[in-house]
């Protein structure tokens, strides 16, 4: 039966195929002291050790890996591969087009962190700045696929994209069979939707939750009233990574496939963020942060009261240290306790 979606699960094994050997199994780690105050036991999907800082390598190099593969079968090479993304998708998919020996043109908006521009740059893809909004990351885009000939790779309506994130699923039922239930940070969802569609598909008695902020609360939004709601303004958050909304592509799978969406205040994000740096040691960027937040809310409660064992995806560990001016000894204190 073909697939009512953009993907199917015969895509997120084909990406993973495509990506053997190209990308790092990332580990699961454990913490007892995050366990006790969640009240369950959690497990951390460390995608911020993954080639390039962040999971957004397995959709670029899918992507990448497919537009190259059908060339070749045509005879023919991409010009140039294109994007907008507010860093992490820019950086793999620069990494990913260096791979396969395509230029690649990356569009940023200008108030991106520096670090996410320099590792950009350093992996030889060109940075083009755009004005912080959606409307001008797509103009800007347009353009620039226009004057270079070049192919859009979208960071996260591609569906070649949204399978390469999904592999992320078939690893973690892998390495925690005993899981009951995901949580992944929601951006623009091609990362929940490759996930839910794998997972579904697998095991259905897995739940699988996107997890965002109050202040970038499109997908929960959209999953309250029926119909895709996207955020009206740039949202104000510390979470960089996921200021952007969810689309056509990942709406109709988040729709059918994720069992619920929890959102999170600004100092949940802080907080959480802290309690994984100081706690697990690991150096998560704030959007990772938002995953256990998520997990530590008072809603995951509510809707998680069986849910024993739980998958938090740590989604990138792209962090600017000098942007980190929220950091406050109060709250340092806060977790010491
Ligand atoms: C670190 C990190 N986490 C989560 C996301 C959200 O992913 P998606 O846009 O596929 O929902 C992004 C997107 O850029 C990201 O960079």
């Amino acid at each position: 039966m073909s697939s009512p979606y953009c993907i199917s699960l015969a895509d997120v094994e084909a990406a993973q195929s495509s990506l053997r050997g190209l990308i790092h199994l990332t580990p699961i780690l454990t913490s007892s002291s995050l366990d006790q105050l969640a009240g369950r036991n959690l497990f951390f999907k460390c995608e911020l050790f993954q080639k390039t800082g962040s999971f957004k390598i397995r959709g670029a190099l899918n992507a990448v890996r497919s537009l190259a593969l059908t060339a070749r079968g045509n005879r023919e090479q991409p010009k140039a591969v294109v994007t907008h993304s507010s860093g992490n998708h820019g950086q793999a998919l620069a990494f990913a087009a260096k791979l396969e020996g395509i230029p690649a043109h990356i569009v940023v908006p200008r108030t991106a962190p520096h670090c996410k521009k320099a590792a950009i740059c350093s992996y030889g893809a060109q940075v083009v700045p755009c004005e912080p909004t959606d409307e001008s990351r797509v103009e800007v885009a347009a353009r620039t696929v226009e004057e270079r000939g070049g192919v859009m790779v979208h960071p996260n309506q591609d569906p070649a994209v949204i399978a390469g994130q999904g592999t992320i699923a078939l690893e973690v039922l892998q390495q925690v069979p005993q899981v009951q239930a995901l949580v992944v940070p929601v951006g623009g969802g091609g990362m929940v939707a490759g996930i839910a569609v794998a997972v579904k598909a697998l095991r259905p008695d897995v739940r699988v939750y996107a997890a965002e902020p109050c202040n970038a609360d499109d997908c929960y939004r959209s999953k309250v009233t029926g119909e895709l709601t996207p955020n009206h303004h740039p949202p104000a958050t510390i979470a960089d990574s996921i200021k952007t909304s969810i689309g056509p592509n990942t709406w109709p799978i988040i729709k059918d496939l994720v069992d619920d969406v929890l959102t999170v205040t600004e100092e949940e994000i802080k907080h959480a963020t802290q309690l994984v740096w100081e706690r697990l040691k690991l150096l998560i960027e704030p959007t990772a942060g938002v995953g256990v937040a998520a997990v530590l809310s008072k809603q995951f409660q509510s809707v998680s009261q069986a849910v024993e064992n739980v998958c938090i995806v740590l989604c990138g560990g792209n962090v600017d240290l000098g942007s980190l001016t929220w950091l406050s000894s109060a709250g340092r204190e806060g977790n010491r306790k």
